[in-house]
């Protein structure tokens, strides 16, 4: 073991070893984060990225190929002056996952760097891999030693895996039982970019900040929860991945869940990692487990037209591209109160929304035919708000009411690219060693006990697959059927549930 200066307290030197650098996850979301926190300067002094890939590239073959990810990402339009140095943090190995050569090379790589530097630098293993390389990866790491620091005190090492997190449950232990035995819990990073999303960590704040909202935030005031998220994007070209996965798995056991437990979460002990985790864990697991009924009667889902038409999704395809589910939680505050999620992919123009309605007393001081319900409508787009509707006198001699909104724009989306900004943030936070936005092995395991049910379920026709037209939202209306509780039939949804238009009483 070589002799190294202790590291700088507020520089972490790091090298981040990217498993599968040429593929998708890296042009789409690592390197355009890498080179929009380099452009900041926000990256450490000392940071490296050594691309691990079967291809026979050279150091020079791989920065071409950020190059032209980065050119592609901005259109051509980066700061010229930064490139270079840019590409200086990239270096190339070549190498097979299971090939334990590979490993040793990669460990050179390592220790040539360690010793230009004159420092242990810290290892943030990247797996932008798909998942069934996980195990394979992490058992090479290990043996070959990667895993250990290279100084005793000096230099940690961490993984950094994306989702999907497994299939189902017992997929998903069995990848966290392998990596526990080489990981302790502290150097896992279990990406879910919706946390890293800016108005979802607003929630925390804007429910622990202002007791106005967290005093009511339960079942005494609180009627229902709708989450809803229409993508314009259908699923592009990734025909075979998203025929195996669907919309379900794809983003209700991860993204849809988070928001929830982000939202029933109780008041952390504080706004650290371990706190927030321990919350999220504990809402998460309060999630009712889905009998079948509970599936027949409050599930719904469907695929767009053509999605059995795009290269690799089978002809008979059953897989949905949209879902909605009623999700109920098993807590005191929350008894009775109905969480619906809804995701659909091309949808027409994308919404992304949380709409929390308030309940009203009945009856109710109001004129005939309205209901005075109040809702907080928390939007990531288009644009990322926060709306407050209330009712209102209208100015004049009478008393009539009227709907009107408290509005606070967070922000415009600027251009921002899918993904970039989270990346961004998650990227610096693996370096810092902050978990808040990393899901644990825990999180994961209640997440699946929600969603295998339902998938079995699916997978028995126990809830009939619609159809929908692309960019039409009317499949929306048609799935409000779920929150009246009444079961759907084959063909579409019963008389009963069509009346079912306003929410007035
Ligand atoms: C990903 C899903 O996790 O999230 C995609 O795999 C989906 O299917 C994407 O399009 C949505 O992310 P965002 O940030 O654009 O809302």
């Amino acid at each position: 073991m070589q002799a190294f200066m202790p590291l700088p307290e507020n520089n972490v030197p790091t090298i981040m070893a990217a498993f599968g650098a040429t593929g998708d996850l890296m042009r789409v979301k690592v390197i355009p984060a890498l080179f929009h926190l380099h452009t900041k300067g926000q990256l450490p002094t000392m940071f490296r990225v050594v691309g691990f890939s079967r291809r026979p590239w050279s150091d020079d073959e791989f920065r071409a190929h950020v190059k032209g990810v980065v050119d592609i990402h901005t259109k051509g339009l980066f700061d010229a002056t930064k490139i270079d140095s840019f590409l200086d943090i990239f270096s190339f190995q070549r190498g097979d996952f299971d090939e334990k050569d590979s490993y040793e090379a990669l460990k050179k790589t390592f220790d040539r760097l360690d010793t230009e530097w004159g420092v242990c630098a810290n290892k943030l293993f990247y797996l932008a891999v798909a998942p069934e390389f996980y195990t394979t990866i992490a058992t090479h790491v290990a043996q070959s030693k990667l895993s250990e620091p290279c100084a005793p005190g000096g230099g940690w090492t961490r993984i950094v895996v994306e989702k999907p997190f497994g299939e189902d449950t017992k997929s998903a232990r069995k990848i966290d039982e392998h990596l526990a035995t080489i990981f302790d819990e502290k150097q896992i990073y279990r990406i879910d970019h919706y946390l890293g999303k800016e108005m979802l960590r607003n929630i925390l704040i804007f429910r622990f900040s202002n007791n106005l909202f967290e005093i009511p935030w339960g079942k005494e005031l609180i009627e229902k929860i709708n989450i809803r998220v229409a993508e314009s994007i259908g699923v592009e070209k990734r025909g075979p991945f998203y025929d195996a996965t669907g919309t379900l798995r794809d983003v209700g056991q991860n993204h849809l869940l988070q928001i929830i437990a982000l939202l029933t979460m109780e008041r952390p002990r504080t706004f650290t990692d371990t706190a927030i985790r321990e919350e999220r864990r504990k809402a998460l697991e309060h999630i009712k487990k889905p009998t079948l009924q509970h599936i027949q009667r409050y599930s719904f889902r469907a695929q767009y037209e053509g999605f059995r038409e795009i290269p690799g999704v089978a002809k008979a395809s059953n897989t949905e591209t949209y879902f909605k589910v009623r999700v109920d939680i098993d807590a005191p505050r929350w008894k009775g109160v109905p969480i619906y999620m809804e995701w659909g992919k091309r949808l027409g123009e994308a919404q992304k929304e949380i709409v929390i309605t308030f309940k009203h007393p009945r009856p109710c001081l109001c004129p005939p035919g309205k209901h005075h319900k109040n809702e907080v409508i928390i939007r990531l787009e288009p644009k990322e708000e926060i709306l407050i509707e209330f009712w209102s006198k209208k100015p004049g001699y009478t008393l009539e009411t009227e709907a009107r909104m408290f509005h606070f724009l967070f922000r415009e989306r600027g251009s921002t690219a899918q993904y970039t900004e989270e990346y961004e943030k998650m990227l610096l936070d693996c370096i810092a060693g902050d978990q808040t936005l990393f899901i644990s092995t825990e999180e994961i395991r209640a997440m699946w006990r929600y969603i295998d049910p339902i998938v079995a379920a699916w997978k028995k026709n126990a809830t009939p697959l619609h159809f929908y037209k692309p960019d039409d939202k009317k499949i929306v209306e048609e799935a409000r059927v779920i929150e009246s509780g009444v079961q759907t039939s084959a063909r579409g949804y019963t008389s009963a549930s069509r009346k079912r238009t306003t929410t007035h009483d």
